[in-house]
């Protein structure tokens, strides 16, 4: 069929054309693959420090604008566009690209690869560029983390850990927080911003006020809220966390708490079909095996007749 296409003139020329046109088109996305700048654009200085805050702003503002596409750095977990979204670890890509060669790619932008011109500033964009760099092996910009601050001048390290107390009475949570000194040992960490949550199927219901930080003794505290609805047996599990991931790591810890109960409807204790204990109304029985046999009935009527009209056919 095809060959028979082909030996028709007019017909070959029609495809080929469409075929060359097509090589065309994708060889010129393919051989795009080297982005270049100028030198003078690859030789601008970066005016922002790259210290832990413009590291974490420029992380932040990576998740918002970039991740979509170039996915996490390190994951690979990049979109599969063509050319594909550089992965902004890759150590080649690192050592080719100066800090104003990648400013001057997220500022331009090429074909799939967005320009960022007119969506971030230019502070911003230095900040994504000290972000990118922080994963440059060789550069590595130290992004320890922020001490945090003791009243007895004491800095606290990780690992943090998190204790709950429950109290019955006044149906409120303890937290008590302690992070690392310098000796290695758990000591009580002030001022830590602590979430309150109730963990639901999906998600967390804040509860408590927002922001709240650890007194002195690395103590805080939120009260249950009484309306929550909590199955039959009115309890809940609440997780308490500390807010900043990047300075504290991820530490949470959960307990069961008291919350409203709810009466739980069992559907075969009550009246149903199905019961033993309380018969269903007449009426409802005799709907419910009426459209049963109207159905059933129908349905072996039609295959009756199909089989007889075969069995004429035949
Ligand atoms: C819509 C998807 C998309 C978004 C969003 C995006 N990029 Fe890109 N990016 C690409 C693609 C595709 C390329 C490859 C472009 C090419 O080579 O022509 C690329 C290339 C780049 C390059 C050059 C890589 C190299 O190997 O030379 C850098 C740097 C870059 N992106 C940084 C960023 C930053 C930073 C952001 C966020 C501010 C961002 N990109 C947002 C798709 C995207």
């Amino acid at each position: 069929m095809i060959r028979r296409i082909f030996m028709k003139k007019k017909w070959f020329t029609i495809y080929s054309g469409l075929l060359l046109i097509l090589l065309f088109s994708t060889s010129s996305v393919f051989g795009q693959s080297d982005w270049k700048v100028t030198d003078a654009q690859a030789k601008i200085k970066n005016p922002v420090v790259a210290d832990e805050a413009s590291i974490k702003a420029g992380a932040a503002l990576f998740q918002i604008n970039c991740k979509s596409c170039h996915g996490d750095p390190g994951k690979g977990n990049g979109l599969p566009l063509v050319p594909k979204p550089t992965d902004m670890s890759n150590a080649d890509f690192l050592s080719r690209n100066s800090d104003g060669a990648i400013f001057t790619k997220i500022t331009e932008g090429r074909v799939a690869m967005p320009t960022f011109k007119a969506v971030l500033n230019e502070t911003q964009r230095w900040q994504i560029v000290n972000y990118i760099r922080s994963f440059d092996g060789n550069k590595k910009v130290a992004a320890v983390p922020a001490p945090v601050k003791v009243k007895k001048g004491e800095q606290l390290n990780a690992p943090y850990q998190i204790s709950l107390n429950y109290s019955v009475e006044d149906n409120s949570l303890h937290a008590f927080v302690e992070g690392t000194n310098a000796q290695g040992a758990f000591v009580p960490a002030p001022d830590v911003e602590v979430g309150f949550f109730i963990k639901r199927y999906f998600g967390k219901l804040p509860f408590g006020d927002k922001g709240v930080l650890t007194d002195d003794k690395g103590m805080v505290q939120a009260k249950i809220p009484a309306d929550i609805p909590g199955g039959e047996e009115g309890k809940a599990i609440a997780l308490v966390s500390l807010s900043d991931k990047d300075i504290f790591g991820d530490v949470s810890e959960e307990t069961e708490v008291n919350v409203k109960p709810v009466e739980i409807v069992n559907l075969l204790d009550k009246r149903s079909l199905w019961t033993v204990r309380v018969m269903a109304p007449w009426w409802l029985i005799i709907t419910y095996f009426g459209i049963l046999i109207g159905v059933w009935g129908t349905l072996a009527y039609v295959v009756f007749q199909l089989f007889k009209l075969k069995k004429a056919g035949a």
